[in-house]
């Protein structure tokens, strides 16, 4: 372990961005590194449809089709987006096309995606773009950060440099690793000091001849080479460039020094940021792990803790002659999966025992739904579910009813589908798990009745044959 420290002053002006000149680029690595990335690129780059779509000749049709990408991409691994992207291009392969959809069919081919406001911000934005501009998408970064809902600084530079070969740089996770290594940034990664300085550190090296390449090429090393907890550094094509790279060589020549094995002609060059108080090193009060390399960068701020949160979930399920059917209901216009559809439920905070029963019949009298009789519903057990800021617990409840014995008052409020249909609504994969807890519950609870009825059958043979050899009392 070793403790880093900054010295003097160097700083340069860097897109209206003063960085120290340890952490910058110099002019060389500015030309290295366009140059190696580039190449690495055109060599590895994996084929994803969107990358073909890229280059079709209509300028409107390749924004679009890059905009869809770029969305479906935030916090959403490549191996998802993939058929999520094909489906989508394949119903809506125009942005006039998107534009004439309902919300409801956009959260339908969304379900399963998570953040469910991207899906509703690209119909936003199509319908703006075709009623408000004609159909024509804005030409520049500029044009569509300012225009197109849920484009931020990186989507509108993601589909400027990709689709328009605008010179424009782009930060995401990917990048603001590749970049905290290459030119080891031990501030926390999440400050706004490093923020700025990452985006003015990309806009300076991307390469103005092929923007869309290089951005991509970024992002696509960060995904496969300089990944968080395995990088690949042998076989990084800017391991030259890279400041994190160096210090673990410097590192290991140490180690060799210390045990007298270093070779004569090599060199300790020195990797130290000479500037006073620099807010992009590690700071003085954390220590550099020579044990894991050039993972050291990026460092995180600490993330707020997810809110718990508890709900009661009611599946009811209604016999009829033919399908089974379930009740569902949907989601309020605004906040979290806004207009899904979902078993009803309640956030409740107390789970003391009694009162979920209550609460059961509560909600389904709050949607409108009638049931005869006394009715009991049925634990299926709980269901955990991770949401980016709530750790959410669906207490999972069930009650199976005949046709006859269940009315609903209020349709607008609640409608019936039968398993096929629920699965193709626009559900919440968290209510897909719930379902899939209940009918592991259901599937459980038949195994435990034919165990029992099978018991009671050899309960009766045992008898007979107690009885068979009991002798007879005359
Ligand atoms: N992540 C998000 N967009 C990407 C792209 N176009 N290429 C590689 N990785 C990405």
């Amino acid at each position: 372990m070793v403790k880093r420290k900054c010295q003097s002053s160097t700083l340069k002006e860097n897109n209206g961005c003063t960085v120290p000149v340890f952490h910058n680029f110099t002019d060389e690595d500015v030309k290295d590194v366009r140059a190696s990335l580039v190449t690495w690129y055109e060599k590895n780059k994996r084929d994803l449809p969107w990358r073909r779509n890229a280059t079709k000749s209509d300028l409107n049709e390749r924004a679009y089709a890059v905009w869809v990408s770029e969305i479906m991409l935030q916090q959403t691994q490549v191996a998802t987006v993939i058929d999520y992207y094909n489906k989508w291009m394949k119903k809506w392969p125009t942005l006039q096309q998107l534009a004439g959809a309902t919300l409801e069919e956009v959260n339908e081919m969304w379900s399963g995606l998570g953040y469910y406001s991207r899906g509703r911000r690209l119909l936003e934005g199509a319908k703006k773009v075709v009623d408000e501009f004609d159909g024509e998408m804005p030409k520049d970064a500029d044009g569509l950060l300012k225009h197109l809902p849920g484009v931020g600084r990186y989507t509108a530079g993601a589909i400027a440099s990709i689709a328009y070969n605008q010179a424009t740089g782009l930060v995401d996770g990917n990048v603001i690793r590749v970049l905290c290594r290459l030119r080891m940034i031990g501030a926390e990664s999440n400050n706004q000091v490093v923020t700025d300085t990452l985006w003015s550190l990309a806009n300076s090296v991307v390469d103005p001849d092929k923007p869309g390449d290089f951005n991509q090429g970024l992002m696509e090393l960060g995904a496969t080479v300089c990944t968080p907890k395995s990088p690949e550094c042998s076989t990084c094509p800017l391991k030259n460039n890279c400041r994190a790279f160096k210090q673990v060589e410097k590192d290991k020549l140490e180690a060799a020094d210390k045990l007298g094995t270093r070779k004569a002609e090599t060199e300790i060059a020195d990797i130290e940021c000479l500037t006073t108080g620099c807010q992009l090193c590690l700071p003085a009060t954390e220590v550099y792990d020579s044990s894991i390399g050039v993972m050291n960068y990026p460092r995180k701020g600490k993330k707020k803790a997810a809110r718990e949160e508890s709900t009661l979930v009611c599946i009811t399920c209604k016999n009829t002659n033919t399908e089974d059917e379930y009740l569902v209901t949907q989601r309020p216009e605004k906040g979290l999966l806004a207009g899904l559809w979902e078993f009803p439920s309640l956030q409740c905070n107390t789970t003391q025992a009694g009162e979920t029963e209550a609460s059961c019949d509560n909600i389904l009298q709050q949607n409108g739904v009638i049931v005869k009789g006394q009715q009991t519903f049925k634990n299926c057990g709980e269901v955990v579910h991770i949401f980016s800021h709530i750790h959410q617990t669906y207490m999972v409840k069930c009650l199976t009813v005949n046709e006859s014995n269940i009315t609903l008052e209020d349709k607008s409020k609640c409608k019936w589908v039968t398993r096929q249909q629920f699965m193709e609504a626009a559900i919440s994969t968290a209510m897909k798990k719930v379902f899939k807890a209940y009918e592991g519950a259901v599937n459980e609870n038949k195994k435990k009745s034919s165990v029992t009825k099978l018991k009671g059958k050899e309960d009766k043979n045992q008898k007979s044959i107690q009885a068979f050899f009991k002798p007879k009392v005359s």
